[in-house]
């Protein structure tokens, strides 16, 4: 590949942290990951979080029922479990049968919808043993709740208070750190003992790869860059481009697509989150190619994500091409509307 193409061809990729909600707004959103994207995994942080394999089973069919009145046959959704300190080894070992791909930790407080998630992961030794024994991952939120510890280190000092720990308890879990934020879990991930087991990786999200926390406040308060972990310093968003585009296979993709009506963004208190699956794929190509590393993408995107999950890869190509493409300023929303990443900009890459 030369170093500015114009086009680049990759394996269809997949999104492993993705929100799509439920109700009205889940069609409208799915529509615009099923363009992109072969599978992905479903977060169960709706009202009330889906706790049980009913519960993800039920979630499941309303997703494939929306899938049909879509049109869309070839879109894969991976359900997960919302852990909470009531999740029994049972459930573990059920979901594994029932074909479940992941539980997502919550600790209590962090995000939107996480009141029911873990208030001490002391409550969750027997599920966390029985996700070990049976090859379950555990995705996790990677911040600490404590009013105290100021925002931007609270993911700095979840690793040492809570991952690390973790780890060492249990050191065959197969963990996700979800989208990642900060040089320290970058390069925790990167340099982390695993005995050549593949127990360990993150996701990285496209606003962690574009911006920065500048990108909050420029001008004034900017509601639709604001997501949880929060964008942190320059030099975080380096260390995350670097890890995403380094080839290293426990760097794979997230976004983290977090959709919330317009007016729920921009309000006296708004919601975190930010819309990127409009354009997703465009998102990272920029991200790539900003650093010269365009070569680097289907790795990331494609491959490594379905190997951590010993699920296989994809076999169909999809194209994308360096022809401007405007982000609208607002995409419908069930009866509302919502503003995507990037609303109203052009950006360089588009999905033929
Ligand atoms: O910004 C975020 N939005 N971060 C999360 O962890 C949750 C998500 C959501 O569900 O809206
Ligand atoms: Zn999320």
């Amino acid at each position: 590949m030369s170093n500015s193409p114009t086009q680049i061809k990759l394996i269809q990729p997949d999104d492993w942290h993705l929100h799509i909600r439920d109700g009205e707004v889940m069609k409208d959103v799915l529509a615009d990951t099923a363009r992109q994207f072969a599978r992905a995994i479903i977060m169960p942080n709706l009202k009330p979080p889906v706790t049980t394999v009913d519960l993800a089973k039920a979630y499941q069919s309303r997703i494939e029922s929306n899938l049909k009145s879509l049109g869309v046959s070839d879109f894969t959704p991976l359900m997960t479990l919302y852990l909470t300190d009531n999740t029994s080894a049972d459930e573990v070992r059920k979901a594994k049968t029932a074909g479940i791909a992941a539980f997502k930790l919550y600790p209590a407080g962090a995000t939107t919808n996480s009141d029911a998630g873990v208030s001490d992961l002391k409550h969750c030794h027997a599920a966390l043993e029985a996700m070990q024994a049976v090859g379950m991952p555990l995705l996790v939120h990677g911040e600490v709740t404590s009013s105290e510890i100021d925002i931007f280190d609270r993911e700095a000092v979840f690793i040492d208070t809570v991952l690390e720990p973790l780890r060492q308890q249990f050191p065959e879990l197969k963990i996700v750190f979800e989208h990642i934020t900060t040089k320290q879990a970058a390069h925790y991930v990167r340099d982390a003992a695993t005995g050549g087991k593949n127990t360990i990786a993150a996701t990285i999200t496209p606003q962690h790869l574009l911006m920065n926390r500048n990108a909050i406040f420029a001008g004034g308060i900017r509601p639709h860059n604001y997501c949880l972990p929060v964008l942190k310093r320059e030099e975080h968003r380096i260390a995350l481009l670097e890890a995403a585009t380094s080839g290293n296979a426990r760097f794979f993709l997230g976004t983290d697509s977090a959709p919330h009506a317009k007016g729920a963004k921009e309000a006296a208190c708004g919601c975190a989150g930010c819309y990127s699956a409009f354009n997703a794929l465009g998102l990272y190509a920029e991200a790539f190619e900003s650093v010269g590393k365009l070569d680097k993408l289907e790795g990331f995107a494609s491959f490594f994500g379905p190997d951590f999950y010993s699920l296989p890869r994809n076999s169909k190509k999809i194209t994308l091409i360096k022809q401007a493409q405007s982000i609208p300023t607002e995409l419908p929303l069930g009866d509302a509307t919502i503003v995507p990443l990037r609303a109203g900009e052009t950006i360089a890459w588009s999905l033929v």
